[in-house]
């Protein structure tokens, strides 16, 4: 697993990029925690720097916007998913579980696992 931090240093609203087989994005979205491959499937803009509505967050680059629950986006410009990832709180930090990588079978089979924190 990878450590994010300390789950005291992501407040709701935040989210923080850490670096797995590629980077990912980690957020807080009032409380549940979600993470996706950071860097956008349309081009390279980086989804941790994007604006975090509900559960969804907006590519500050072209504005598509993305489910973290599922990685899809809600329309153009992006097309394609990004991956999910698992979210484990252990002991007061977090972590993230890396999915498979893009084109192996367990793609789609994994869902995003939002964990309460409340
Ligand atoms: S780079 Fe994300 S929508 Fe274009």
């Amino acid at each position: 697993m990878i450590f994010v931090g300390e789950l005291s240093e992501l407040p709701p609203g935040e989210s923080v990029r850490v670096q797995g087989e590629v980077a990912i994005a980690v957020f807080n979205a009032d409380g549940e925690l979600f993470a996706i491959d950071d860097t956008c499937t349309h081009q390279d803009a980086s989804l941790s720097d994007g604006w975090l509505e509900d559960c969804a967050v907006e590519c500050p680059l072209h504005a598509a916007c993305f489910d973290l629950r599922t990685g899809r986006p809600s329309g153009p410009p992006a097309k394609e998913p990004v991956r999910t990832h698992q979210v484990v709180v252990q002991d007061g930090a977090i972590y993230v579980r890396e999915s498979a990588p893009v084109g192996s079978a367990a793609l789609g089979a994994e869902a995003a696992v939002g964990e309460a924190v409340r």
